[in-house]
């Protein structure tokens, strides 16, 4: 039975990071337009926060693309299942995850988008595993950096379950 054992970062922790991020992002883009692209599910809750601390004319957008399903491992393979629903052609985009592990997520997202030919295209996320890369990549914004345990909270997911603890957590198999 999977349970969460212990708090790895507070509300607190997370709420002075992302008020970080935020100042830092708006020094980035003084005087530009910014789309914040949110990659749903996980993060949702990140960027609900986050553009709420970004004084600058931001816009937001969401895709979805598939990843764990219902396991602690990546499957390697990234798809497009809900794409933006604006046109990036000339515009700041920022792309907003929750936990960069495999980099493969963001790295072909990426490489997607860069054919739309944005402005500029950043790349921000609450929660990096490093540890665990699998292809080189540069990350703009970075909040924590994390050792490789399973974590759920704050929009992230095991199975769909735990994205509503207003916390980040470690998720173990503890017996009932
Ligand atoms: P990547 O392609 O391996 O970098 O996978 C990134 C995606 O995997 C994230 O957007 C998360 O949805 C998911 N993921 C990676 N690590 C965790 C974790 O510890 N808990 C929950 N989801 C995770
Ligand atoms: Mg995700």
């Amino acid at each position: 039975m999977y349970k969460v054992t212990k708090v790895m970062l507070s509300e607190e922790d997370i709420l002075n990071k992302v008020k970080e991020i935020a100042k830092n992002i708006e020094n980035d883009f003084k005087g530009e337009e910014l789309l914040v692209v949110g990659i749903l599910k996980g993060a949702s809750v990140f960027v609900a926060d986050l553009i709420r601390h970004i004084d600058l004319d931001v816009n937001i957008d969401f895709m979805s693309v598939s990843s764990y399903g219902n396991s602690t491992e990546s499957s390697g393979t990234v798809k497009i299942l809900k794409d933006l629903d604006v046109d990036i052609d000339g515009k700041n985009v920022l792309i907003v995850e929750d936990i960069i592990d495999s980099g493969l997520t963001l790295s072909n997202l990426v490489g997607a988008l860069k054919t739309r030919n944005p402005k500029s295209l950043k790349l921000c996320t609450l929660l990096d595993k490093p540890q665990r890369r699998k292809v080189n990549m540069k990350v703009d914004y970075v909040g924590f950096v994390i050792e490789d345990k399973f974590i759920v909270g704050y929009g992230i997911d095991y199975a769909e379950k735990f994205r509503n603890l207003p916390y980040i957590g470690i998720v173990e198999d503890v017996e009932a």
